[in-house]
């Protein structure tokens, strides 16, 4: 049964969750449960316009939630069919529920010693696609990919340390070898 909970109750109990001085491991252990809590309540929060996807990037970043510093970052992010990301990370640690329809993640570990700038060598070391209401908790550093291989629009929940433009983080060509910066287009900016 889905009980209410609002972006708004969500961002109260971010903040609440951050000033009781948790670390990232507490801090993702406490947000599993909200997240689910928050993706399962969708009828509280979700509108028409959150499906939006930008064509070009594959997906569709829609920001419900940051503080004036762009820390507790909170984005309902739609994935239209056969897109996704290229591996990357996110410069701080992040959450990610399920709201409608599954999405494919693959997992990566960095294998070379980052002496060379803008180089890097990945290794797929896991995969697992998310549920409805399941949640994905990754810690700062976390290189992960996300496809839709369903064929209608998926949406997800992400909250963040930061806002992920606002990180300094990476994206990565597993062919070419290359670590290059990774900002995405926000929906309306
Ligand atoms: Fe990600």
């Amino acid at each position: 049964m889905a009980t209410s909970y609002s972006i708004a109750e969500l961002v109260e109990d971010l903040r609440r969750l951050r000033a009781s001085g948790a670390d990232e491991r507490e801090t993702l252990k406490q947000l599993r449960p909200l997240a689910e809590r928050a993706a399962r309540a969708k009828d509280a929060w979700l509108r028409q316009d959150h499906y939006e996807a930008d064509p070009q990037q594959g997906f569709g970043v829609h920001l419900l939630h940051e503080e004036p510093d762009h820390s507790l970052a909170v984005f309902a992010i739609a994935w239209l069919p056969d897109r996704g990301t290229p591996p990357h990370d996110h410069g701080t640690w992040a959450v990610v529920a399920g709201v409608d329809g599954v999405e494919k993640n693959e997992f990566y570990e960095r294998v070379d010693d980052r002496s060379q700038p803008g180089h890097a060598e990945l290794k797929r070391v896991a995969g697992k696609s998310f549920d409805v209401g399941e949640v994905l908790a990754m810690p700062a550093g976390t290189i992960h990919s996300v496809w839709n291989e369903t064929k209608a629009t998926t949406v997800s929940l992400h909250i963040y340390g930061r806002h992920i433009n606002h990180t300094a983080r990476s994206q990565f060509d597993l062919e070419k070898q290359a670590e290059t910066p990774y900002l995405v287009k926000v929906a309306g900016q």
